[in-house]
């Protein structure tokens, strides 16, 4: 196969390097394009053909419905791994032993505390607040709280920083929800798992003993394991962007954050849930919802379809739609929503507006309806979503400085107006 790209340019050709992947992607370099072309660039609106960096982290194969953490199978660490073992192997590269794992959670444990006076900052929040508005800014306020800058050419340094903030960031997620709850804050249980320690930060009641079913804890710990990382999505383009200028880890986690909210991204968890009840209180008609969908003059789209790589299936769906039948069954929940989903899902599969652009469900399509039965609020879905990505951000940040990016600063191709004179405002 060629290694090289040859453009054509007003009858001048210039040759590129194609490099290629140990998965066997090839992309044209075309790092000296301005350069050798006296300013031509390339125009690419949202990416869809822009590498944006080399990675070692996630490999997915659209095509196919592939996805490997750092060369593993998302079906096998869904199975059989656990939440803080995957995070260990995004960030640092490896499985690790028991030893190292169990310094890892040690390590997490003793930074769980979070400043009292961080509190303040959650009580100036209205309680009609949206959680992940707040812990954006309860994210962005940990630097405050934590002042000194990261020596990224320190590993130490790193290490303390990364393990920061796993440990602040669950109970910041937790207050955010306690407090839309009107519930006193919690600091957790360090005598608990990670997972399940974010659990009781959440639901712990203060007169009662906290409790919980091992089904909710396995199937909460399955879900952040299918979300932790997807390569260069929204969100983690976000935070290797703003941590491309050098902002700390914290400030390009908080924008992170903030680009999972939207609709068109990780807030589609909860507009999933929210399409699937608005189609059950108007009858569950699915077959009016798939016509709104398909009419190009309605802006309306079925949340929870599609994806701008899997062109075949999404596999975290795969997983998460038998994990949502085995979590409903175990805590005995019937939710007529699931049936809405999967009739939907069914129709959308056998009909040609689907079948021709390959739109499949994604992730977030049926992960809500596990996180109902688990009495998770609707506008909660997106901050565990955050959470389960965490891992992601910070080993694709990590990456990123270890490897010394360049500041992302994109080009345009300007279409406004040319060089007008200046009008004073009494001449305009
Ligand atoms: N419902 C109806 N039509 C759709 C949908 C949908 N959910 N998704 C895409 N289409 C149509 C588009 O209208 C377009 O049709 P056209 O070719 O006739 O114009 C075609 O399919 C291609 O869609 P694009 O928007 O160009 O695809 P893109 O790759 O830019 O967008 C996205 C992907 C944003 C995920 C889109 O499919 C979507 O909006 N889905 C619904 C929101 C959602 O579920 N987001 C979560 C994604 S997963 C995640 O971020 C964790």
């Amino acid at each position: 196969m060629a290694d090289k790209a040859t453009l054509t340019i007003d009858g001048q050709s210039y040759e590129f390097p194609i490099i290629t992947g140990t998965e066997q992607e090839r992309a044209i370099d075309i790092k000296t394009l301005r350069g050798a072309t006296g300013g031509v660039t390339t125009i690419d609106p949202g990416y869809k053909n822009t590498g944006s960096c080399q990675s070692a982290i996630t490999f997915l194969d659209g095509e196919e419905g592939i996805l490997r953490y750092r060369g593993y199978a998302i079906e096998a660490l869904a199975e059989k791994a656990s939440f803080l073992e995957v995070a260990y192997l995004l960030i640092f590269g490896e499985l690790p032993t028991q030893v190292q794992l169990d310094k890892f959670d040690k390590d997490i444990k003793a930074e769980s505390h979070v400043d009292e006076d961080m509190k303040k900052i959650l009580d100036g929040f209205p309680k009609s607040a949206h959680p992940m508005g707040v812990l954006s800014a309860l994210t962005s306020a940990l630097i405050a709280f934590n002042p000194s800058s990261v020596n990224v050419d320190s590993e130490e340094d790193m290490y303390r920083t990364i393990v920061k903030l796993l440990a602040k960031f669950p109970v910041l997620a937790a207050w955010a929800m306690r407090k839309k709850k009107s519930q006193p804050l919690d600091y957790g249980d360090n005598s608990l798992g990670y997972v399940e320690n974010l659990h009781k930060m959440m639901f712990a009641k203060p007169n009662e003993e906290y409790k919980v079913d091992k089904a909710v804890i396995d199937a909460l710990d399955k879900l952040l394991i299918l979300h932790a990382d997807h390569e260069q999505n929204c969100s983690t383009s976000t935070v290797r962007m703003v941590g491309s200028s050098h902002a700390g880890l914290f400030a390009s986690i908080s924008s992170g954050i903030c680009a999972l909210w939207g609709p068109l991204h990780g807030g589609a968890n909860q507009a999933v849930i929210e399409m699937l009840e608005s189609i059950k209180e108007d009858g569950g008609d699915t077959k009016k919802y798939m016509a709104k969908a398909k009419d190009k003059e309605d802006p309306f789209r079925l949340m929870g379809f599609g994806h701008r790589v899997y062109k075949n299936f999404d596999p975290r769906a795969k997983i998460i739609k038998v994990a949502a039948d085995d979590v409903l069954n175990q805590l005995g929940i019937e939710d007529p929503v699931l049936d809405i989903a999967k009739g939907l899902e069914k129709e959308a599969l056998e009909d040609s507006y689907f079948v021709d652009r390959k739109l499949y469900p994604n992730v977030d399509f049926y992960s809500g309806i596990i996180y109902r039965a688990l009495d998770i609020p609707v506008e909660m879905f997106t901050v565990m979503f955050a959470l389960g990505r965490l891992p992601g951000w910070i080993a694709q940040w990590k990456e990123m400085r270890e490897n010394k990016e360049p500041i992302g600063r994109p080009r345009q191709v300007y279409t406004g107006e040319n060089f007008r004179e200046f009008k004073e405002v009494s001449k305009r």
